[in-house]
């Protein structure tokens, strides 16, 4: 029997480019205008920015939207628009993105996640990033993923160790794009290997 989905020359899995995936409860999908709003406060939500330099401003939100964009159009992989399919609400984004800085890892193909505080606690940011790993690994091969952050947000950390991804703490680095001296200047690496 075919599978799902199956249609005779149009395999979901090998499409070059899909708009969106989709798991239990999540929508991952391509951006829309309509996002940018609740995108913009959240990054200005100083709780969901804990671990960042600083909350970013509405223009340095929609150029990151537009800079998502257009690497999904170039490369047809990258951070996914969250959405709650029971809901249609937009909560943020889950996916990949490349990882270019100045570090012994670089370049690398890193799995990041930004929620909404109201998408906190749920599962969700696993549940995504599960699916946009799988896509990586599936439709564009590549043979090792990473994701890193700040040695103060555990949370995040805790995703990465739900996924299986595996640290050592000889990998832990100095993020080059923050300042000498910033509480959040340490990270951590975390790294999974395709399966
Ligand atoms: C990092 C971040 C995405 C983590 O969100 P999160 O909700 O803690 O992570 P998950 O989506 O995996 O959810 C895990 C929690 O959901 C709970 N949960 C509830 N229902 C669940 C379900 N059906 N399935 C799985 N977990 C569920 C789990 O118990 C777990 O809580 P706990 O860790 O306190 O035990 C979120 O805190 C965030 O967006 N932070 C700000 C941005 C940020 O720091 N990004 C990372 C930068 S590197």
């Amino acid at each position: 029997m075919a599978a799902p989905g199956a249609e005779v020359g149009k395999d979901p899995v090998m499409s070059p480019m899909p708009s969106e995936l989709q798991t239990e409860r999540l929508v991952l999908r391509r951006w829309r205008a309509a996002d940018r709003e609740p995108f913009a406060a959240l990054n200005a939500d100083p709780v969901v920015m804990e671990h960042f330099v600083a909350p970013l401003a509405r223009a340095e939100s929609d150029d990151l939207v537009d800079r998502i964009e257009d690497h999904f159009d170039q490369e047809g992989w990258g951070l996914w628009a969250v959405e709650v399919t029971e809901t249609s609400r937009f909560i943020g984004f889950t996916g990949l993105w490349p990882a270019t800085f100045e570090a012994p890892f670089t370049p690398a193909v890193e799995v990041g996640w930004r929620l909404a505080q109201e998408g906190w606690g749920r599962g969700y940011a696993t549940e995504a990033a599960r699916a946009s790993l799988r896509d990586g690994f599936e439709r564009f091969a590549f043979d090792e993923v990473v994701s890193m952050t700040s040695l103060t947000n555990t949370r995040s950390q805790r995703v990465m160790q739900k996924l299986g991804m595996t640290r050592d703490p000889a990998d832990d680095f100095d993020h080059p794009n923050v300042p000498d001296g910033h509480r959040i200047q340490r990270h951590v690496l975390y790294r999974l290997t395709r399966p």
